[in-house]
């Protein structure tokens, strides 16, 4: 029998805790199988609690050794024990504050769901956001309790690290003291066979900090560039938030099996290894990217996040949003900005959109949830980090620094709530920010459509918003949208310097008197004016800019804002694959333009990079979805192959002589501009391939001396049909884990999409396969969902069949990753009555499953609604 579907938790119910914390300590004697875990915690009844009174502990998976409070042992009639938690009447109480003792025996080595404890190649490392410190010891799991941890941890391994400051040592154990209250999320225990890369850091006041990267023995010549990274980041958030670090140690240390990328425990980060370990042998330049954001992001929390913590998880965007949008900036100001945000915007439509045009669509803050680990999604990092963007373009750079200072006067060592940040942006700005609230309570994607008319010297532009509806919300009031904005003349004259309009109302009315603009930019009064919209994506909207074909042309070649150059580019490639899916041939004016845009030698070559590639498939499916189509992840594949090979016939001079004079030479630096290099000439390399075939790739790969070049050489040969180049790949580095997750995947995404399927499920046969580990089995079941849609939509629907297997095995195991892994069906509704149906059953095979998780669980039933 399946269990019943658990209740959803609301945010309408929230209740202050019964209970504070005002002191925890810990030990731990741990063993891979039980571990005993003691605890100590000094509790005062809360003032503000509206609860019963009675002690209400979390605790899964845990055996009770023994309990006392203030020293008196509790037996069985003396508490309540659920499967959940331990709950002490409030008549056993010893009065309003008292000391819990406890002792728990725990498997770290059983724990494959990785959460609380577990093991990883030797080493005890644990993971507790959202709710897994209820997996390690009783304690009342909510980011609201807050409290100073002291850690001691008993065993024979070398290294044995927690949160806070290192208190005392000796053979066999180690003592830890966090002085900064935190909740239970943020705890941390590490302990293994490791070395440190180590640096140090004096702080703005002239505190002098530890830093110590910590990998297994063998990795200790690759942790160069995180350190780099942090220290970098440790210093720009001095600069320019005016935030120090606070500790005397910064530990960050690198894991084989996590769930996701990095995990901002106080004092003491851990980290997917594959956001920390790079060479240039092994790591590519994205990879050194993502780096350098996910180490900025965690060390960005230590402020947003951990001296400023979430009052319940409802408010997670709190946390979240406002990092990654800091991680932005931070890239931004390090790399190239335009490049920066085109990507970001990428990201954003590629995750958030598509997850808000479909079943799964949520506010920012949610209202209700099942299982918070479905909530760790795009729509709440990625959207919430652009409304943090809109406000601080809407109330400028000054104020909004000092709302920052406000924040964290005000709410240090707080845990607290969106209207907690949105109060302090009204009192130090004096603006009324009700309306913009909605982008926290309204979920879907908002679209703005623009006319405009020129008529007896004037443009008259009318802006309307419209949104759609979502899951459990029909009907939705207007946002606050901000709309920067120019004005061009068909001769790519700018006539407007860049200004921001506030779209918040359904529609607004704008009036330009062209006279007056045409004498400010000393040209004759044009007969023709070209609007360019929504520069720099100044709001997380679909835009109609109702631009004709040239017009866009024009802002390719001319608008001095670069995202909305990019932009017009996209856009028009958009159109010319929806053209050619119905049968139409490209036009050749996109060519040239793109011709003369490759060629101008001052743009950063990243950019010119982000301007060749085309829509994904993705996109593809969703573009076709809005025109009113039904996709076909075939014909979507077949049109962006045929289009390459247009793109690669009529570009082939330029390519080719890009692909010389974008050789940035032997000596590999991960900086932006190398990588800006290594990208253009790995795009003219794809591209020409699709017409000369494999010998450049050859040569390529031959000649690589770092992986970006390797992996682009091999991808192509890949797909050019190179018989031997998996297994030669496969020879140089079987003993490299991160690079075989490489390979594993590229074989994948690479493949024949008739192909994709068999390739995928021989590569789970494969001896490396290790499926109980999340990087190897994104790798591959991501490799497919993710790296080919054509393969993973085949019309047999054997690629859905492949994913339900798959996740119904790691669900057992792993649920979080398995849930997180099943959005790949979240599109279902966009195609063809057969394939829905494929869909749907492979849904409805996993529903049937007995004893399925709370998070895959909650995740089909969302999906299939
Ligand atoms: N809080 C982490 C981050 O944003 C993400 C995370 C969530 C990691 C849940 C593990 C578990 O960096
Ligand atoms: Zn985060």
């Amino acid at each position: 029998m399946k269990d019943a579907s658990p209740q959803p938790i609301r945010l309408a119910d929230y209740h202050p805790p019964s209970h504070l914390v005002e002191a925890v300590e810990l030990t731990f004697r741990l063993a891979p199988r039980g571990t005993r875990v003691r605890s100590k915690i000094r509790f005062r009844a809360n003032p503000a609690g509206l609860e019963n009174g009675n002690l209400r502990l979390d605790g899964e998976n845990l055996r009770l050794v023994s309990c006392a409070l203030d020293g008196t042992p509790l037996t069985a009639l003396d508490y309540l024990l659920t499967p959940e938690g331990l709950t002490v009447p409030a008549e056993r109480l010893p009065g309003p504050s008292f000391t819990w003792e406890a002792e728990v025996e725990i498997d770290p080595a059983d724990n494959t769901a990785l959460e609380g404890l577990y093991t990883s190649g030797g080493m005890f490392c644990t993971q507790c956001e959202a709710e897994g410190f209820r997996k390690i010891t009783f304690y009342p799991d909510r980011p609201d309790v807050m409290a100073p941890f002291t850690v001691r941890i008993e065993s024979d391994l070398p290294i044995l690290l927690s949160n806070g400051n290192p208190a005392a040592s000796g053979p066999g154990w180690a003592e830890w003291h966090d002085p900064w209250p935190k909740p239970a999320y943020l705890f941390a225990l590490v302990a293994g066979d490791l070395v440190a890369h180590s640096d140090r850091f004096t702080t703005m006041s002239g505190r002098d900090v530890a830093l110590n990267i910590w990998v297994r023995p063998g990795d200790e010549d690759k942790c160069a560039y995180a350190m780099d990274a942090l220290k970098r980041s440790m210093r720009w958030d001095e600069e320019v938030y005016g935030r120090e670090y606070d500790l005397d140690v910064f530990n960050i240390v690198a894991v084989d099996d996590f769930n996701m990328g990095a995990m901002e425990n106080k004092g003491l980060n851990i980290f997917n290894s594959k956001y920390v370990l790079a060479s240039p042998e092994t790591a590519t330049d994205r990879d050194y990217d993502f780096i350098e954001s996910i180490v900025a992001h965690e060390y960005f929390h230590n402020w947003t996040g951990n001296r400023i913590t979430c009052r319940d998880w409802f408010q997670l965007c709190l946390k979240e949003g406002l990092t990654v949008f800091r991680d932005q900036q931070f890239s931004a100001d390090t790399r190239s900005a335009p490049v920066q945000r085109i990507e970001d915007v990428l990201q954003l439509r590629a995750r958030q959109f598509r997850e808000d045009a479909g079943p799964l669509a949520h506010n920012v803050r949610p209202d209700s949830y099942v299982e918070i680990n479905n909530f760790y999604t795009a729509t709440v990092y990625e959207k919430g980090a652009e409304l943090i963007g809109m406000l601080r373009r809407i109330v400028g750079a000054q104020e909004y620094r000092a709302a920052l200072d406000e924040y964290f006067r005000r709410h240090d060592g707080q845990a607290c709530t969106i209207e907690d940040w949105l109060a302090v942006f009204e009192d130090v700005t004096g603006r009324d920010l009700s309306q913009f609230k909605r982008w926290y309570t309204q979920a879907g994607t908002p679209r703005v459509s623009a006319e405009w008319q020129v008529a007896e010297g004037r443009l008259h532009l009318r802006l309307a918003q419209e949104l759609p509806p979502t899951p459990g919300q029909p009907l939705k009031e207007p946002v606050v949208i901000p709309v920067a904005m120019g004005l061009l003349s068909p001769e790519g004259a700018e006539l407007l310097p860049e200004t921001t309009v506030i779209l918040d109302g359904p529609e607004l009315t704008l009036d330009f008197d062209l006279d007056e603009m045409a004498r400010r930019a000393c040209i004759a009064r044009p007969d023709h004016v070209i609007p360019s919209l929504l520069r720099g994506f100044s709001a997380p909207v679909i835009l109609d800019a109702g631009l004709s074909r040239a017009d866009r042309l024009v802002l390719l070649a001319h608008d001095p804002d670069p995202f909305n150059r990019w932009e017009a580019g996209r856009s028009l490639m958009r159109e010319t694959l929806m053209e050619m899916l119905t049968g139409g041939a490209p036009d050749p004016a996109l060519f040239d333009a793109l011709d003369r845009l490759l060629a101008e030698d001052r743009l950063d070559a990243a950019f010119r990079a982000l301007c060749l590639a085309l829509p994904s498939e993705d996109d593809m499916a969703q573009a076709a979805h809005d025109a009113g189509l039904v996709p076909d992840p075939t014909a979507i594949h077949a049109t962006r192959r045929a289009m390459q090979v247009a793109m690669a016939r009529a570009l082939q001079p330029r390519l080719a002589a890009l692909y010389d004079a974008m050789d940035p030479g032997p000596a590999y630096s991960p900086d932006a501009d190398q990588a800006a290099k290594r990208a253009l000439r790995n795009s003219a390399l794809t591209l020409l391939a699709r017409i000369e075939g494999p010998a450049r790739a050859k040569a390529h790969y031959a000649a690589a001396t770092n992986m970006t070049d390797e992996i682009a050489g091999f991808t192509t040969l890949l797909e050019t049909g190179d018989p031997d180049i998996a297994r030669r790949f496969h020879d140089r580095w079987k003993d490299d884990r991160l690079v075989m997750d490489k390979w594993f995947m590229a074989q994948v995404a690479h493949a024949a999409p008739e192909q994709a399927v068999a390739i995928a499920r021989a590569l789970t046969d494969h001896p490396l396969f290790d499926w109980t580990n999340p990087n190897r089995f994104r790798s591959v079941i991501g490799g497919l969902t993710s790296g080919n849609p054509a393969g993973f939509h085949d019309p047999s629907g054997a690629g859905y069949r492949f994913l339900a297997d798959w996740l119904i095995r790691l669900d057992a195991k792993n649920p979080q990753t398995a849930a997180r892994m099943s959005t790949a069906f979240e599109t279902w509704r966009r195609y063809d009555a057969d394939r829905q149906a494929l869909i749907t059953g492979a849904l409805d095979r996993i529903a049937a499953q007995d004893g399925l998780s709370r998070d895959l669980s909650e995740m089909v039933e969302r999906i299939r609604a």
